[in-house]
């Protein structure tokens, strides 16, 4: 039994990590200042330490005896970041390396494993992205999950920090917030279309996105921690399959036996057409199997949110 700290661990991810951790029988503590997490997310049994990734006396009374730490504490929102750059900033970038300046002053390596983010890629040249595709990230949110990733990398090479990156594409499942301005597609649409309410598309809905279940996301968090590959390599965390925003009304409305009733908004500013990733590496390097398909998950998702007919 060892005890993991979880940065963010009342968040959406984060409880669900939180949880498959405690029951593989280790103990958890977690570091969030519950500006968009939840007290209620966390599992019971888990340590909450209410407070901020970017406050360095915080986070070594943090890190104090862990045998590793999943970072995923962030402003998890491409929106905020554009109104609120220098805040979010100090978030998503200066709390990443918070934590390894942290690590670093303690002297022990505690290894690392991190949440980075599609969004580092930007508007792809080509489909799937694979790790090695050009990083052109196009929101500041994007810039700072790529500058953690340089960070990491020096964290590293230079201080000898245990450090594994994982770049989710658009992960969905239960606890996410479906009120929330910044909430993804997914549970708004299950949430509206379970209340047998219109739901809007902006822009023609062709867009296509990569769904990725929580627990599989959970699977490649706890397989980063327990392989730790050298080098702070960064994996993808996708399936490989792209689905429209259209495809994914009909999808859930299926679900929830509703013929979903589809209303059309402008299309976005600066939003990306299609974004699939490549698995393959990430599913290799850590041992994973064959993500949850886009159908299962979702049925899991509206049974675990108690949303279906
Ligand atoms: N959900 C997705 O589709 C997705 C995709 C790519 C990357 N990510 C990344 O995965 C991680 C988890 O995302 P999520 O969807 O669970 O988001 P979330 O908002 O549910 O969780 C983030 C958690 O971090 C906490 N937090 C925010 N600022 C903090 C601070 N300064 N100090 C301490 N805690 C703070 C919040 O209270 C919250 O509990 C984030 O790093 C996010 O950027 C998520």
């Amino acid at each position: 039994m060892k005890t993991f700290l979880v940065t963010g661990g009342c968040g959406f991810i984060g409880s669900h990590l939180c949880e498959a951790l405690l029951a593989g029988g280790h103990s958890v503590r977690v570091l969030d200042d519950l500006s968009s997490g939840k007290r209620e997310n966390l599992p019971p049994g888990a340590g909450l330490i209410e407070g901020n990734v970017g406050d360095p006396a915080t986070v070594r009374e943090a890190l104090a005896g862990v045998a590793g730490c999943f970072h995923l504490a962030a402003i998890a929102s491409v929106e905020r970041g554009v109104r609120e750059w220098l805040a979010t900033h100090l978030t998503n970038l200066g709390g990443t390396v918070t934590l390894f300046d942290a690590i670093a002053m303690v002297g022990t390596p505690i290894p690392v494993v991190y949440a980075s983010s599609a969004a580092v890629y930007g508007e792809p040249a080509a489909l799937p992205l694979a790790e090695d595709a050009e990083k052109r990230p196009l929101s500041a949110y994007g810039a700072d999950k790529y500058g953690s990733e340089l960070h990491a990398a020096v964290a590293t090479h230079v201080h000898r920090i245990p450090t594994v990156g994982l770049r989710f594409f658009n992960v969905y499942g239960p606890r996410q917030d479906p009120h929330s301005p910044y909430s993804g597609v997914v549970s708004i649409f299950a949430e509206r279309l379970a209340r047998r309410l219109p739901v809007t598309i902006y822009g023609d809905g062709g867009q296509t996105r990569d769904f990725v279940f929580v627990a599989d996301v959970v699977r490649a968090l706890t397989a980063a921690m327990k392989r730790l590959p050298p080098g702070a390599p960064v994996f993808n965390v996708c399936t490989g399959v792209g689905v429209s925003v259209r495809e994914l009304a009909e999808r859930i409305g299926v679900v929830c036996g509703v013929a979903p009733e589809i209303r059309h908004g402008p299309a976005r500013d600066g939003e990306i057409r299609h974004s699939v990733g490549d698995p393959e590496h990430g599913r290799r390097a850590l041992g994973l199997g064959m993500p949850v398909p886009i159908g299962e998950g979702l049925a899991r998702l509206l049974a675990a949110s108690r949303l279906t007919a």
